[in-house]
């Protein structure tokens, strides 16, 4: 029994005393602007430089960026400890495949790379969008991967609930679900959100693990890419209000002047489409006790009893196209809706000027919790639903058509549904 209490003991010491700079899950994201690329990446020991190498083609990597580490600390027992190094990239030229490695002195990556867009007005934006993924489980992953490989995405949006948690095993299962998107991750930017999965000490982890523009902890961005304009939000701060309201008041706040910037004519001609991004749906009809399986959603009417900060009618007011949720382990597409009713245009495919918001539930990217079942018969307002695993795909054709398709990995990569939006009247 003693000679076990030591051996353990001698082993954690040793154990610790291991030191290791190798660069590991390294990923990348928009910056200020889509010619600016952030690099992010983890060591368990500080090599005291955060370094990028990089160049165009298949050159030499003659151009090298500084920056900085923090360390990061789980809040769990074993205080699992790592170093989050990040550096920006910018000016980057358009329509070019860069190449780097990161890194310093004592360990360096392997080699990835990136493109950048072409020139703004001839670009279109393709996305994979998806919500839910876990390090167990992770049926949408391969597959991902795979397309990434091939170039078929400009960005990922992945639209919170990561690893299942990153916080589980004192941060490990965390580790673990960043080196297996790295194959992803480490290519295009990974554009994310929070979920009710990264709550564990304040969001610390998916605060300190990713680098989105803007607000300094991630939790609401917005960027744009050609005719787009993406906005990410939390819903969390309706649900964990044990954090303080101050965040949800903050948040409120930010989203009403970055939707009045971006309906300013100028800027709406310039990017007439606008998604927002969030985990947790305002409507679904999953058979969970989910919230946005109750008619009055956190998110759409506010907070209880006081029903103040309501997210729907400022999305409605400010025509905002799309709505992205997850949350829900399924697929569901709506009608154009506000406050439970349809508007014109609705039943209709492709949806031509439909006057509304369109919301979009993809939350099936698959995790160790697996399928959400489905409500017996849809209401009026659902108009596709499929419980099998797999991912959203958007492309943004020109400033008047935009594309989906959700992908399933149940189907063999199977696109299971389709749709347009059309916007040909707006200004
Ligand atoms: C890097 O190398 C490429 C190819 O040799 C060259 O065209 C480019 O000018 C070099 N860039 C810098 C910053 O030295
Ligand atoms: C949680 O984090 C937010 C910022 O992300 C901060 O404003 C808030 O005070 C924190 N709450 C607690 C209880 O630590
Ligand atoms: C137009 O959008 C940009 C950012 O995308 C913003 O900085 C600017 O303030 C907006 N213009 C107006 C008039 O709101
Ligand atoms: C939600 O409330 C509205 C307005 O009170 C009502 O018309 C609608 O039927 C309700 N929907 C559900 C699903 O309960
Ligand atoms: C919807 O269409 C009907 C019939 O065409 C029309 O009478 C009604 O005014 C329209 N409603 C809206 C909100 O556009
Ligand atoms: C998920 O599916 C796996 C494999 O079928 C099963 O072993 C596991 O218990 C399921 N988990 C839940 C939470 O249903
Ligand atoms: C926009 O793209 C759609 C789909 O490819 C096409 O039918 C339409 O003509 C395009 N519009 C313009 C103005 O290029
Ligand atoms: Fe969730």
């Amino acid at each position: 029994m003693w000679c076990f209490i030591f051996l353990s003991f001698l082993f954690v010491a040793v154990n610790s005393e291991i030191a290791s700079y190798q660069p590991e899950q390294v990923h990348i994201a928009y910056g200020d602007n889509v010619h600016e690329i952030v690099i992010t990446w983890s060591t368990f020991s500080d090599p005291k430089q955060s370094i990028v190498e990089y160049g165009i083609g298949i050159g030499p990597l003659n151009q090298t960026v500084k920056g900085q580490s923090k360390i990061f600390v789980d809040g769990g027992r074993k205080k699992h400890t790592q170093y989050i190094h990040s550096v920006k990239l910018k000016n980057l030229a358009p329509r070019s495949i860069y190449v780097y490695h990161v890194g310093s002195d004592l360990g360096w990556s392997d080699e990835f790379w990136f493109r950048t867009p072409p020139v703004i007005e001839r670009w279109q934006p393709t996305l994979a969008i998806f919500g839910d993924m876990g390090f167990e489980n992770a049926q949408s992953l391969g597959r991902l991967q795979k397309d990434t490989h091939q170039g078929m995405y400009d960005a990922i949006l992945h639209v919170g609930d990561f690893a299942y948690d990153m916080d589980t095993n004192d941060g490990e299962i965390g580790d673990a679900f960043m080196r297996q998107i790295e194959p992803i991750a480490a290519y295009v930017p990974y554009m994310t959100c929070t979920g009710n999965h990264e709550e564990k000490y304040n969001f610390s982890h998916y605060k300190r693990r990713f680098n989105m523009p803007g607000d300094s902890e991630s939790l609401m961005f917005s960027f744009n890419m050609g005719p787009l304009h993406i906005i990410s939000i939390t819903t969390e701060v309706y649900y964990f209000l044990n954090y303080g309201f101050k965040s949800l008041v903050n948040q409120y706040e930010w989203l009403e002047n970055d939707l009045k910037e971006a309906t300013d004519p100028k800027n709406r001609t310039e990017r007439p489409w606008i998604v927002v991004m969030g985990h947790r749906p305002m409507y679904c009809s999953n058979s969970d006790p989910a919230d946005c399986a109750h008619n009055e959603t956190r998110t759409r009417v506010g907070i209880p009893f006081f029903h103040i900060f309501g997210l729907e009618k400022l999305f409605y007011d400010h025509k905002v196209d799309v709505l992205i949720w997850a949350h829900e382990h399924s697929y569901e597409r709506l009608w154009p809706i506000y406050d439970f009713k349809i508007f014109n245009g609705s039943y209709q495919h492709p949806y031509v000027n439909p006057g509304a918001p369109i919301h979009i539930v993809t939350g099936s990217a698959g995790c160790d919790e697996n399928h959400s079942h489905f409500d017996n018969s849809p209401p009026y307002w659902s108009a596709f639903r499929s419980t099998d695993y797999g991912y959203t795909r958007m492309k943004a054709y020109n400033k008047t058509h935009l594309y989906f398709e959700q992908v399933s990995d149940d189907q063999q990569g199977a696109v299971i549904d389709q749709f347009w939006i059309v916007q040909n009247k707006r200004v």
